[in-house]
């Protein structure tokens, strides 16, 4: 029996991150210094006023901060060193493998060319894989509070750079803007050769859910709570495998649950779930990917094996081809072997 605890035993598990906004990376120390040099003007005087900010009540407050905060960044170097600081942080936590996302149409609304923001963000993720090994997928979100014909346009200019980009996503303010109002838009982005993924049933309805399987043919539910509100969903999720991409520091943040011990975490693997664990937005929601992990393992009372489970569900549920996903989970199941 081994003695290692909960806390060290997460820590050192090799683990991929499937929901993470690479935006929502931005710490307010890293947020002052690129303001300064881009001579751009921060409301907040100080790092601690910030933060005393990051007080929300639901998904809408936070975003209305979060697209504040991404205001500041101007160059290519910007959008490099956001990335940089999120991966050297992940790599310090055994994060072998990451999918993020990122918001064009937050950048290209201020001006900010298309090129310039994937091209930094690429290019920190191309030095991660150099250094460390570190293998990574990009997923470029459209903004549903914005129009389908925005969304449309920023999948064009997505076309000149598609060797970087493998994905295409759904985010920001969900309710009243159903995965239905971006049918098309999938559509063209899946005969393009995109992959695609939604948030849905964060705070929006199981319905939405419903539309991002059928409507959007996700590979991938980001989220995904409110599923468990719809039986026939729940099986309908079982019967394809569907990962949900679940968020545990982000949903209590948010006010998605009042308390960590009420998430549906254990009931979702329970009723056979796809579930794995994730950080959303870590430097607004109080917590990196094993600040996640050990949160909810805490909050649960999650076992070393339910969290190996977890683990390997990372990798079943990623981009990864079928090989590398069974190395993987090959040395997940090793490394639970020596430790539990
Ligand atoms: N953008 C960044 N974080 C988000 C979240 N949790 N839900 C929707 N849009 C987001
Ligand atoms: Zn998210």
């Amino acid at each position: 029996m081994s003695t290692t605890t909960i806390q060290d035993f997460i820590s050192a598990l090799p683990k991929a991150e499937l929901h993470l906004h690479i935006e929502g990376t931005f710490e307010p120390e890293l947020m002052f210094e690129i303001a300064k040099r881009n001579k751009k003007e921060i409301k907040y005087k100080s790092i601690e006023e910030v933060k005393a900010a990051y007080d929300f009540n639901n998904l809408q407050d936070f975003l209305n901060i979060y697209y504040q905060g991404a205001g500041v960044l101007i160059e290519e170097q910007d959008f490099y060193d956001m990335t940089w600081a999120y991966l050297e942080k992940v790599h310090s936590q055994n994060v072998i493998h990451t999918e993020i996302f990122y918001d064009p149409q937050t950048h290209t609304d201020r001006g900010i060319k298309f090129s310039t923001v994937v091209q930094g963000i690429s290019g920190a993720l191309k030095d991660a894989e150099a250094k460390w090994g570190m293998s990574s997928k990009l997923i470029m979100c459209f903004l549903r509070h914005l129009d389908e014909e925005a969304a449309m346009s920023t999948l064009a200019e997505a076309l000149d750079h598609k060797d970087l980009i493998a994905a295409v996503g759904l985010d920001s303010s969900e309710e009243g803007h159903p995965p239905s109002k971006f049918q098309k838009v999938f559509e063209l982005a899946r005969q393009e050769g995109f992959l695609t993924v939604a948030h849905a049933g964060e705070e929006g309805p199981a319905e939405y859910v419903w539309e991002a399987l059928n409507l959007l043919q996700v590979s991938r539910v980001d989220h995904g709570n409110r599923s468990l509100e719809d039986e026939k969903l729940v099986q309908e999720l079982i019967d394809r495998q569907m990962p949900l991409t679940v968020c545990p520091l982000s949903n209590l943040k948010l006010k998605v649950v009042s308390d960590l011990k009420q998430h549906p975490l254990r009931e979702m693997l329970e009723k056979g779930l796809l579930a794995t664990i994730n950080s959303d937005d870590p430097a607004y929601f109080g917590g990196y990917l094993n600040e996640n992990y050990l949160a909810i393992s805490e909050a649960l009372s999650l076992s070393k094996k339910e969290i190996t489970q977890l683990a390997k569900n990372s990798f079943t549920a990623s981009f990864l081809d079928s090989e590398t996903k069974q190395l993987m989970i090959n040395k997940i199941e090793q490394y639970s072997q020596e430790n539990s």
